[in-house]
């Protein structure tokens, strides 16, 4: 998952791929480069590492050409170094490339057996030698272009620099995200919005099996027989700051205090707050109603990581309120698991980025064996929005953080409406109790902010867990995927073994990890099951665990028990998941920052998981 822009017009080429690449450096950010046109030849600058690293390569440099092409990779072929960094070039071609070409090692055969020369152990090298074997075949650029896109196999976003034509940019869309942006005397392209905005609003997004030809006033859009296509601009209503720190020290502890305000755009795009009614849009409300007439139907959601822990709570309300069968599948898992899938049964997918690959190819399985299709995404025309049959966007601006927190929240708020819907489409669920569900998550933005306004007992355990190197959290009912999705948030970013159970299954084995100073981190809500989970507490405080819990109600016997207890302003039953993730989500943040660790990039991860 590697993050790509190109730019072609007026301004030095260097500042505005830098900056570009500084605001997609979340997707990955193992090793930079850039090229750009000096003096009528390009110049190749590449380095292990961090942006920084590169820019101050950059600064023993003058610059000044208004062509360029930049790079900052998330490594998949061959270890995180500078011959391994994009750009990558051949006689006369010069590419950045994001995605896996799976045929790479036999394409890489046959042109060293043609005699190439190839310098790295990365696939995208092999792109720049095929085009090359294509263009000293005789063919034209553009029909080299074309032959060599059929030759490759796998996901594949380029931005391409042909030396005969110095002052063009050619982009190839097969996979991977890339947005082409039009500005005044400029043209930029990019793999995510946020490297766009600082330049125009007014993008495009290509779609599978697109090629752009740009210039600085003239762009062009073909398909892969090269045929030219119209393409339609959209006006981004994302703001430079929303992509930006605000203050903040980093991306996530910024996101984390958006929530409120975030949950509360989310909910004004689909409910009226007159009249407390949800207002999804016909394409949705129709798959939803045909399902909810449907006794056959059966409702599968999937995701990965934070998305699959939002579905998971998400079942708890959709099975008590619409009294549907549910099941919460990895997209990883699902994708190959030849599962019965039908027309009789109706996808939930849920994804922040909307390009994470395995749920996209759930997807694409799904609707080949006949399934509908409802997304939940925040990015805006992205590849599932795109292919989905009904699309919700979480209205939460670009997140920026790796560890994914604002977009889990505004996930249940859209998952949420989906269980009223389905609830009152099945006649669980009267219109009138219907309203007054909606009018309690119109106040739930309020008791969030309370919250995080007076949320400083957090940082007082943060002392006790910045040392360990292992931890768990437990939790009951819906209680239990936001015990999940807290110990990967601490896993994330403070790389410490954190690990997320059912309370009531430490019994059946994950109890024999706790010892004399185990950590255990408990959400004890007041529901239903508040009394069973305060004898897990005894359990593990039997055997020396140190307790510290999360509940919406004081009583002695949790104070007693826990060397610390948070707690949270009180809501409704269904809602608790939306305030006990918060100090959770901060105690993680917390941590990973007492630790000096870079919490907006931490190791090994990208933002948006592109690959399989
Ligand atoms: C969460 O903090 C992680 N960044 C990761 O698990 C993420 O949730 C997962 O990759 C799914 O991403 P998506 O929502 O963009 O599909």
């Amino acid at each position: 998952m590697c993050g790509i822009v190109g730019y072609v017009g007026h301004r030095v080429a260097r500042q505005v791929l830098v900056d570009g690449l500084k605001r997609l450096e979340y997707r990955g950010y193992d090793s930079a480069g850039i090229a750009t046109l000096e003096e009528n030849d390009f110049r190749i600058v590449r380095s292990k590492g961090k942006l920084a690293l590169l820019e101050s390569k950059l600064e023993m440099q003058s610059f000044s050409g208004g062509v360029g092409i930049g790079h900052t990779r998330w490594a998949t072929h061959g270890k995180p170094d500078e011959i391994n960094a994009h750009p990558h070039h051949s006689k006369d071609v010069i590419l950045v490339h994001n995605g896996i070409i799976e045929n790479y090692r036999e394409l890489k055969n046959d042109l060293v057996n043609k005699g190439r020369e190839i310098v790295s152990e990365t696939d995208t090298e092999v792109i720049c030698h095929v085009l090359q074997d294509n263009i000293d075949a005789g063919l034209k650029f553009f029909d080299a272009l074309l032959k060599t896109i059929s030759q490759l196999r796998g996901a594949f976003a380029l931005v391409i620099l042909h030396r005969q034509e110095p002052q063009k940019l050619y982009a190839v869309r097969s996979g991977s995200p890339l947005v082409m942006g039009k500005g005044e005397g400029e043209n930029l392209l990019a793999s995510d919005i946020p490297a766009l905005l600082p330049y125009t609003n007014r993008v495009t997004f290509m779609h599978d099996g697109e090629i752009a030809e740009l210039e600085n006033n003239k762009h062009t859009f073909y398909n892969f027989k090269g045929e030219s296509v119209v393409k339609e601009f959209q006006t981004v209503t994302w703001s430079l700051s929303q992509a930006e720190k605000s203050g903040y020290k980093h991306f996530m502890i910024k996101e984390i205090h958006e929530q409120p305000r975030v949950v509360g755009d989310t909910l004004s795009g689909y409910v009226d707050r007159e009249t407390q009614r949800v207002t999804f849009d016909n394409e949705t409300m129709e798959v939803l109603k045909s399902f909810g007439e449907n006794d056959k139907g059966r409702l599968i959601i999937v995701g990965c990581g934070t998305s699959w822990h939002a579905g998971m709570v998400a079942r708890y309300w959709i099975e008590k309120q619409a009294r549907l069968p549910v099941s919460v599948e990895l997209a990883s898992e699902l994708r190959y698991r030849d599962a019965v899938l039908d027309k009789d049964t109706l996808i939930i997918a849920i994804s922040q980025s909307g390009e994470t690959a395995d749920t996209l190819a759930a997807i694409r399985e799904a609707k080949r064996l006949g399934c509908k299709v409802i997304a939940v995404c925040n990015v805006l025309a992205s590849t599932l929005a795109r292919e989905a049959d009904g699309i919700l966007y979480t209205l939460a601006g670009p997140e920026i953080g790796v560890a994914s927190t604002k977009a889990f929240t505004t996930q249940m708020v859209l998952l949420y409406l989906i269980s009223l819907t389905l609830a009152n489409l099945r006649g669980y669920l009267s219109t009138k109790l219907m309203a007054q569900a909606v009018q309690e998550l119109i106040e739930l933005p309020a008791v969030m902010k309370a919250y995080l306004r007076a949320n400083e007992k957090v940082l007082s355990w943060v002392p006790h867990f910045e040392n360990v190197s292992s931890c768990y959290y437990l939790g009951r009912g819906m209680q239990f995927p936001v015990a999940l999705e807290a110990s990967l948030k601490l896993k994330e970013i403070s790389y410490i073994h954190a690990e997320g159970f059912a309370a009531g299954e430490m019994k059946h084995g994950p109890i024999a990890l706790i010892e004399e100073g185990t950590r255990v981190v408990v959400i004890a809500m007041h529901d239903e099951l508040h009394e069973k989970i305060i004898s897990n507490i005894q359990e593990i405080k039997a055997r020396g665990a140190k307790v510290y819990a999360i509940t919406d109600s004081v009583n002695e016997s949790l104070e007693t028990a826990c060397e610390s207890v948070i707690v949270l302003p009180s809501v409704s039953q269904a809602l608790k998941p939306f305030m006990s993730i918060l100090p959770l989500q901060l105690l993680s943040y917390y941590v990973a920052d007492a630790k000096n660790l870079d919490v907006d990039q931490p190791r090994n991860l990208a933002k948006s998981v592109t690959v399989e």
